[in-house]
């Protein structure tokens, strides 16, 4: 079975690969991504939500994959002391071609300038699916901690750099791939979608 990630971020592409990886290995499945399309033009993620902007995605890639089983999934950080921002504008916070570490920067100085004691946040993840019937599957993941005041950690992508898990001392970017994919809200999405994938001969 194919299934097809409307992305091209290859951070999440590995974390896909990672806990999808038991049906890989048996053969059962094979990842594909927007970069496997010859010619793609991806829709501009307008929604207000996080679920209408993986439907916006799901959508699109299904007017060019029909009946493929598809995966679309819009995620990122909500900061409680600043109304949840940068929410879903979390890839494009400093702008609209603004690399991760200009975000980062731009939170941490923003968090700083307004000298911010509540510090809590949440990683959000919002995944629609398609199955090969196209019946359509949502999915959800949360991962609570606090945004640090400096980045550490190399691995990862994002905010990976500026957030520490609740009950952790370090960033999820110095923990590790291993550990992010246990706990993140992605990977909680992703096994969710392992287990509907499980179901289907
Ligand atoms: P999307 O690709 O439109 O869903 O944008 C997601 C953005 O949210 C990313 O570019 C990151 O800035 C942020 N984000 C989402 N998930 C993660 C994560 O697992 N770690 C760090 N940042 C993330």
């Amino acid at each position: 079975m194919e299934l097809w990630i409307a992305t091209t971020n290859r951070g999440k592409l590995l974390e896909f690969e990672m806990i999808l990886e038991p049906l890989i290995k048996e053969g059962k499945l094979k990842l594909k991504t927007l970069g496997d399309l010859d010619t793609y033009f991806p829709p501009e993620e307008t929604g207000a939500t996080f679920l209408d902007n993986a439907r916006i995605k799901a959508r699109s890639l299904k007017a060019v994959r029909p009946g493929a089983w598809i995966v679309a999934e819009d995620s990122g950080l909500a900061v409680e002391g600043m109304n949840g921002l940068p929410g879903v504008h979390s890839a494009r916070y400093a702008g609209p071609k603004a690399s991760d570490f200009e975000n980062r920067a731009k939170l941490l100085k923003i968090m700083g300038l307004k000298a911010l004691a509540n510090r809590n946040a949440s990683f959000i993840c919002q995944m629609v699916v398609f199955d090969s019937d196209g019946q359509e599957h949502l999915f959800d993941g949360e991962l609570k901690g606090t945004i640090a005041k400096a980045e550490a950690g190399k691995t990862g992508f994002g905010y990976d750099s500026v957030f520490i898990p609740e009950g952790e001392t370090k960033t999820l970017a110095e923990l590790g791939l291993a550990f992010k994919n246990k706990v993140s809200h992605r990977a909680r999405a992703v096994e969710k979608l392992l287990e509907l994938l499980r179901q289907k001969p």
